[in-house]
């Protein structure tokens, strides 16, 4: 008999993994909470938010899951898998001690200096610092100042304008009590999503996401507005530079503690013109949407993949990848990122759920009472799509979303524009 899994948020990146989990042979039964109207066709929806451990603990209690799996970090952080394991669930995502690479941005440039894995060089600004003087000592390039909080996204400025600097760093100080100032590290970004627990450790193909919202890479930062998968920039060699310095040392440093790291860490790369790799940033969780073009080139059962990193058993799976391109392109709803219009109704998604080479993510979608399915966020849906190149997956992805009609809506035509 397969196992019950209740995967935890309600995103295109759950979506992504109700997804795989539908067509893994180890899973029998999927639960999502709170899910969306994309994952209701894999299971049952409940309706406890991410943000209520002790709801979600009890949810799983309820209906007595093998396991679970979070998508989002802001339960990690609040030490959703802590409970979880006091209950012995089974919990695919890391305890809180280790939610802090992403919570922090202070604790992960720690745990990056005590693995010896590159990444920029910082100070740490507080209230008695010379602001100007820290300034002028990295003012060859954009200044890059990070808060040391949790801030969905919105916690980094990279500006040339001193006096935006000025006006960040003291109310992140004003706020949290310290601000860091990084060194700017020129070069591409590229996602490596490595697998993890204490006995091993799998690296995923390398993505690369868009982060921002018009094409050309112009005007503000998203949560994401595209991705493809493998990301060519991460040559062979780029790769293997990756897990000696980073990946391996990560992993060492993390395994060496009393509580182990299970679940995915997203690495966030930064790749120099001479090919070195550098970390721009930790995440604890799948990349949205980098997690919906990277599941689906894994040849096999994810839902063994990730029970093995919930419970230790790494070190056995033996995992595969397709030789295959995946593209996803994300409609965003009027008005994202500053503002979203939410509440319209979304035409000619259904059609493709169970198509094998496109189909649509749910991210921002709810059905009304009419079981009309209607946008109700930022980022609404995304297409994906695989096939042998990522021309033709871009094209399908394309192809397939000029046929969804959402008034205001908006996409980047220009997905995958760095590897074509
Ligand atoms: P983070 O939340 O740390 O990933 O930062 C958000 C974005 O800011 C990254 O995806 C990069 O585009 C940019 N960024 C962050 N740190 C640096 C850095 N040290 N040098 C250049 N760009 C950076
Ligand atoms: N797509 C970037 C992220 O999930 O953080």
């Amino acid at each position: 008999m397969g196992r019950s899994v209740l995967v935890v948020g309600g995103g295109g990146r759950e979506h992504a993994l109700c997804l795989a989990l539908s067509i893994s042979e180890s899973i029998d039964t999927i639960h999502a909470t709170p899910g969306n109207a994309g994952t209701h066709h894999f299971g049952t929806n409940h309706n406890v938010s991410a943000s209520d451990i002790d709801g979600l603990v009890d949810l799983a209690k309820r209906l007595a899951v093998d396991y679970v799996v979070v998508g989002p970090e802001a339960p990690l952080c609040d030490g959703l898998a802590d409970q979880l394991l006091l209950s012995n669930i089974p919990c695919f995502g890391p305890q809180q001690v280790h939610a802090e690479l992403e919570g922090s941005k202070l604790f992960a440039k720690k745990a990056m200096d005590a693995a010896g894995v590159p990444t920029a060089e910082y100070d740490v600004l507080n209230a008695s610092s010379n602001i100007n003087a820290y300034l002028d000592a990295r003012s060859e390039d954009p200044w890059v100042i990070k808060r040391d909080v949790l801030a969905g996204g919105k916690g980094v400025v990279v500006t040339s304008d001193r006096s935006e600097a000025i006006e960040f760093i003291e109310q992140s100080i004003e706020t949290d009590g310290h601000v860091l100032l990084e060194r700017f590290l020129p070069g591409e970004e590229a996602s490596m999503l490595v697998v993890m627990d204490k006995s091993g450790y799998v690296c995923l193909p390398p993505s690369q996401d868009h982060k921002r919202a018009y094409d050309g890479d112009e005007g503000p930062n998203t949560g994401g507005m595209g991705a493809y998968c493998p990301a060519p920039v991460v040559t062979q060699a780029i790769h293997q530079k990756t897990v000696e310095r980073i990946v391996e040392p990560m992993h060492s440093h993390l395994s060496a503690m009393d509580i182990p790291y299970r679940g995915v860490l997203y690495v966030g790369l930064m790749i120099d013109e001479n090919g070195d790799p550098y970390v721009v940033e930790f995440n604890v969780r799948f990349g949205d949407p980098e997690c919906q073009v990277t599941l689906p080139l894994i040849d096999g059962d994810v839902g063994e993949l990730l029970y093995g990193a919930a419970t230790d058993q790494l070190s056995k799976a033996v995992v595969s990848f397709k030789s295959q391109h995946a593209l996803t392109v994300v409609l965003a709803s009027e008005g994202y990122p500053k503002s979203a219009v939410k509440g319209r109704k979304i035409l000619g998604v259904e059609r493709s759920l169970d198509t094998s080479s496109t189909w649509v993510s749910h991210a921002g979608t709810a059905s009304d009472e009419q079981g009309n399915i209607v946008s109700s966020g930022g980022r609404v849906l995304s297409v994906t799509s695989v096939s042998d190149s990522l021309q033709n997956a871009r094209d399908l992805s394309y192809a397939r979303i000029q046929q969804i009609q959402l008034e205001g809506s908006h996409h980047r035509t220009d997905i995958g524009h760095r590897a074509l």
